[in-house]
């Protein structure tokens, strides 16, 4: 009699190995030349009743991995990353990024200092050293992008534009590891 090893699938693989990675730069290497296909996300792919969907795919101290499901014409709000790197990888779609930073001295609210879009396979970092950002789903189809947060991100602070006024919210789930969640969130 032998048993049949259950096959890792391309998720399963890269949360492997970036439990083996020793620095920032190996992280987000690891994570550009992982090809992921969106097929191994479906256990985690729920979209929100009002919002983008947020899905907690994998957990622990040293980081996190949460699949976000955009629906035309959803976005974020603009957001810090309270401390940590953020690795996104688009797998469906397209997202469009808004960057900014904080006005100084006696000036409030956000200036602008980059626009990008991050299409199917391709990925993106971030740190609050390079700035905020925005996230969104300008396009007619759903998006669906892959979420690395080193270490988990427990609260997000999120601004106003206009203003920059800070608001700390915790951060909610659509589904937890696999099991959609009662009451939807949003940033
Ligand atoms: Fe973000």
């Amino acid at each position: 009699m032998y048993r049949l090893e259950q096959q890792l699938n391309s998720i399963d693989r890269l949360i492997g190995d970036l439990q083996g990675a020793k620095s920032h730069s190996e992280r987000i290497a690891l994570i550009t030349n992982m090809s992921i296909l969106l097929a191994d996300a479906n256990h985690y792919h729920y979209f929100a009743e009002s919002g983008y969907g947020r899905n907690l795919i994998f957990s622990c101290a040293e980081f996190e991995v949460i699949l976000l499901c955009w629906q035309p014409g959803q976005t974020s709000r603009a957001h810090d990353h309270n401390g940590s790197l953020c690795v996104m990888k688009c797998l469906s779609g397209v997202l469009d990024e808004h960057r900014y930073a904080k006005l100084t001295g006696t000036e409030t609210g956000l200036y602008p200092i980059g626009q990008s879009q991050i299409s199917a396979g391709n990925t993106a970092h971030i740190t609050d050293e390079q700035g905020l950002h925005r996230l969104g789903n300008g396009s007619q189809a759903d998006a669906c992008s892959l979420h690395f947060y080193f270490p988990p991100i427990h609260n997000t602070n999120v601004y106003c534009l206009e203003k920059g006024q800070k608001k700390q919210l915790k951060s909610v789930f659509t589904s937890e590891y696999g099991i959609k969640q009662c009451s939807d969130l949003l940033d």
